[in-house]
């Protein structure tokens, strides 16, 4: 059965040093939770991924993973890192697709295939990000998108790699906005991109498949959203800064 994941996205946050300070004060923090079987992974920056996977090495559920990569193995790529590099500093997934990538860096969905392609040749696991932007919920579209997003950038996997693969529906309106979406309107996106993939592969993965939700997610609302029988954790941003927030946030998964 699936399993509920928290992630926290720094985005372009901590230096390496305070990295470092990040994820001890928050391993001290969980060391006095019961978090069960909750999956829980930091995703800093690329400088400081090696350190902060030495940190977690060996933590039962517990793990690092890049913001972004760059779909070929190695070659002139100036200023990328590749899934290779990825897994070699320790990491053991990579964000894929997030809104602020596809938004400022204009990443397609093709070229996000090629990036899951990448990730899991590695033996690493994507988190793909899918969402819609304000004007697309306004105009009610948001179904249509998404499941876009979702055919173009994972669809052509073959069941077996598919089963590796997390989602992150993240609503771009309610990003670093305050702004999150209602429980019902969450439960409502993610039993739809639930649905199809019951439709291209199968029931059974669906049901494994991990969905979770970002944006504005906190620890007081936390617990009202993974409620939802489809939600799955969590990817977080501003909160995942603050060790306290971030373990309310795991402790409500
Ligand atoms: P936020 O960011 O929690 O700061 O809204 C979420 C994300 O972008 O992954």
């Amino acid at each position: 059965m699936r399993k509920n994941i928290i992630a926290g996205n720094w985005k372009m946050n901590k230096t390496p040093q305070e990295s470092t300070q990040l994820v001890e004060e928050t391993l001290q923090l969980l060391a006095k939770e019961n978090i069960g079987e909750t999956i829980v992974i930091f995703c800093p920056p690329f400088i400081a991924l090696e350190r902060v996977a030495g940190l977690v090495k060996g933590k039962k559920n517990i793990f690092a993973a890049a913001q972004n990569c760059h779909w070929e193995k190695s070659g002139a790529y100036t200023g990328e890192v590749s899934a290779a590099m990825i897994k070699a500093a320790g990491a053991a997934y990579v964000i894929i697709g997030h809104s602020e990538r596809r938004l400022y860096f204009n990443e397609t969905n093709e070229q996000l295939a090629k990036k899951v392609n990448a990730v899991l040749a590695e033996g690493l696991q994507p988190i793909y990000c899918c969402g819609e932007p304000l004007e697309v919920r306004e105009a009610n579209k948001h179904f249509e998108l998404v499941a876009q997003q979702i055919k173009e950038g994972l669809f052509h996997l073959s069941k077996d790699d598919f089963s590796k693969v997390v989602i992150a529906y993240e609503p771009v309106w309610a990003i670093g906005t305050g702004k999150v979406a209602s429980d019902e309107q969450a439960q409502e996106i993610h039993a739809y991109i639930r649905k199809l993939i019951t439709e291209k592969y199968d029931a059974a993965t669906a049901a494994n498949t991990t969905i979770q939700y970002g944006g504005s997610m906190k620890p007081s609302n936390a617990k009202g959203l993974m409620s939802q029988p489809d939600v799955d954790g969590g990817l977080i941003g501003g909160a995942a800064l603050v060790a306290a927030d971030f373990v309310g946030i795991i402790k409500s998964a």
